[in-house]
């Protein structure tokens, strides 16, 4: 069993595609129960709120449905809980450090870090650009699970 925590600012764009991205991916690819996947947020801005439309709408439109997520905040206790802990950005990374008091096990990286092209994700809720973030979550959660020696199949 494999634990992956997403996080980012809100929990209602960048972390919920990717916990919902993800969770498809690995349900399409006959695995899902030999993971478990989550999302969170660093800030309590957006605490109990559903997905934000814009990112709702995006998932909808490849089938994939996240009614039910509420955002959350990251508490210190979701570094044992999870294996891996991505933040979309260092922004992310850094404030997850910071609730973590640290990072000794090495578990806390950016999704994008794996990638070819390490980078951040944008933050779609003031860019606007949900295709983007879509673009580069997907981009990074089939790099993950290559990583996890599940690529190759659809
Ligand atoms: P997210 O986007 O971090 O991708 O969920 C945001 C959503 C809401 C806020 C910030 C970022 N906010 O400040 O309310």
């Amino acid at each position: 069993m494999i634990k992956i925590l997403f996080v980012c600012l809100g929990n209602i764009c960048r972390s919920p595609m990717a916990e919902f991205i993800l969770k498809d991916l690995v349900r399409r690819r006959g695995i899902a129960d030999e993971f478990t996947i989550a999302s969170c947020a660093t800030s309590d801005e957006e605490l109990g709120n559903p997905v934000y439309p814009p990112a709702r709408r995006m998932l909808a439109g490849h089938g994939i449905d996240c009614s039910g997520k509420r955002a959350r905040q990251m508490v210190r206790g979701d570094y044992e809980q999870f294996d891996l802990l991505f933040g979309m950005e260092n922004r992310n990374v850094r404030r997850m450090r910071a609730i973590c008091g640290g990072d000794p096990e090495g578990k806390i990286a950016r999704l994008l870090d794996g990638t070819a092209r390490p980078r951040d994700i944008a933050d779609p809720w003031y860019t606007g650009d949900f295709q983007q973030a879509w673009d580069d979550i997907y981009e990074g959660c089939q790099a993950l699970l290559e990583r996890l020696g599940y690529g190759g199949e659809q």
